[in-house]
């Protein structure tokens, strides 16, 4: 056979999966990023200065079992350090759980308008991906959810509060759900906005996942604590769920930096204050936005993260894509979600004062002039 006339063949998603897309002729890194749910206020006391201690140990390997990242998540937590999983940023705990529990044949459930990441996790593994209905728009049908089980599901995963929708299910649909779930099938909670939501929904999935043999729950540093860039999250389940999720992650799957960022933040006697402060802002520049928005003409659900949804009437004239670019012009980048088959809605995380009022202000403007 020729050299060359065969070649290994790629099994990418047909199309470049891109975080921040490009608008032509605007140059999107000197925007201020609304689109990405950052926690736009900083970073949490004592991370930075950590991770530049660890890096000038950089040449070592760090402890590849992220053993006093797992103690100081277990104090700060209250939960045992040897049933969490530490994570190379939560995503790849989600990925994990796939890479374990889930094969070819086998069955991945979700509620459609899900965090993309549920799909590519599937998708990597071969593995058929299932999308239950919503109620109406948003928010997710729990017996829809429930009903969509079959014989071939192993893993199910649902984000509460949910991204791209911002909406939550409450604790008591949490606790209605897990006990629905067959006992070999993983239930995967994953909390990345839970500080931004209710604490009750939040407490039960954490309870659960120590409780019940088939749930696992995920937790991030990316959004209230301010350390996306760092890549650190984390899943906590029961001692049997742990030691297989940590027995499948890469070795070292966390940076040194990263350890020591998250142990710093856990332990400076600042953090709880300047977690509250955080929420606080979350809070208030959720409501600004939601306020302004609405009162333009726009749809905007109750949001339970740390970013709203906003819609474009059908009858306004222009297109989300359309406001994106407005808003892009006048110097902040939003999130347009046709990806997800919401075509007329858009994604703006709670920033700073002067760029919400850009958008605020760019979006009222097209309301009015279309
Ligand atoms: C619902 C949800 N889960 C998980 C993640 C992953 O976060 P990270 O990998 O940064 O911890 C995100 C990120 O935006 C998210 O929106």
């Amino acid at each position: 056979m020729q050299q060359g006339a065969m070649k290994p063949k790629p099994r990418t998603t047909g199309g470049a999966i891109t975080v921040v897309r490009r608008l032509d002729g605007i140059d999107v890194s000197r925007l201020a990023n609304l689109s990405l749910n950052e926690n736009a206020w900083g970073t949490v006391p004592g991370a930075v200065a950590a991770a530049a201690d660890a890096a000038a140990h950089a040449s070592l390997y760090a402890d590849t079992r992220s053993w006093a990242l797992r103690e100081a998540i277990g104090a700060f937590y209250g939960v045992d350090p040897a049933c969490v999983v530490p994570g190379n940023g939560s995503e790849e705990i989600l990925d994990i759980a796939g890479r374990v529990y889930a094969r070819p044949g086998d069955e991945i459930l979700a509620p459609a308008l899900s965090f993309a990441q549920f799909r590519i996790v599937a998708w990597r593994l071969g593995v058929d991906y299932v999308e239950s209905p919503t109620t109406g728009q948003l928010d997710v049908d729990m017996d829809a959810m429930i009903a969509a089980i079959t014989p071939r599901t192993r893993v199910i995963f649902l984000a509460n509060p949910g991204n791209p929708t911002g909406r939550a299910v409450s604790g008591a649909e949490l606790m209605r759900l897990a006990d629905a779930v067959p006992g070999n099938v993983l239930l995967v909670l994953d909390c990345a906005y839970a500080e931004f939501g209710d604490a009750e929904a939040g407490a039960v999935a954490m309870r659960l996942a120590q409780e019940r043999p088939n749930v696992l729950t995920t937790r991030t540093f990316s959004k209230a604590w301010g350390l996306a860039g760092m890549r650190l999250g984390w899943g906590v389940a029961t001692r049997e769920v742990a030691d297989a999720l940590n027995a499948m992650r890469g070795i070292g799957n966390v940076s040194g930096p990263a350890q020591m960022a998250g142990i710093a933040g856990m332990r400076h006697a600042e953090t709880p204050a300047w977690l509250d402060q955080t929420l606080a802002n979350v809070i208030r520049a959720r409501e600004l936005l939601t306020g302004g928005l609405r009162q333009a003409g726009f749809e905007v659900p109750v949001s339970h993260t740390n970013f709203v949804m906003a819609r474009v009437p059908s009858d306004a004239g222009f297109h989300a894509g359309d406001v994106v670019r407005r808003v892009a012009e006048a110097g902040v980048l939003i999130r347009a979600c046709d990806d997800y088959g919401l075509d007329d809605w858009l994604r703006i995380s709670a920033g700073l004062d002067g760029p919400m009022r850009s958008v605020i202000e760019t979006m009222t403007d097209m309301a009015i002039r279309g």
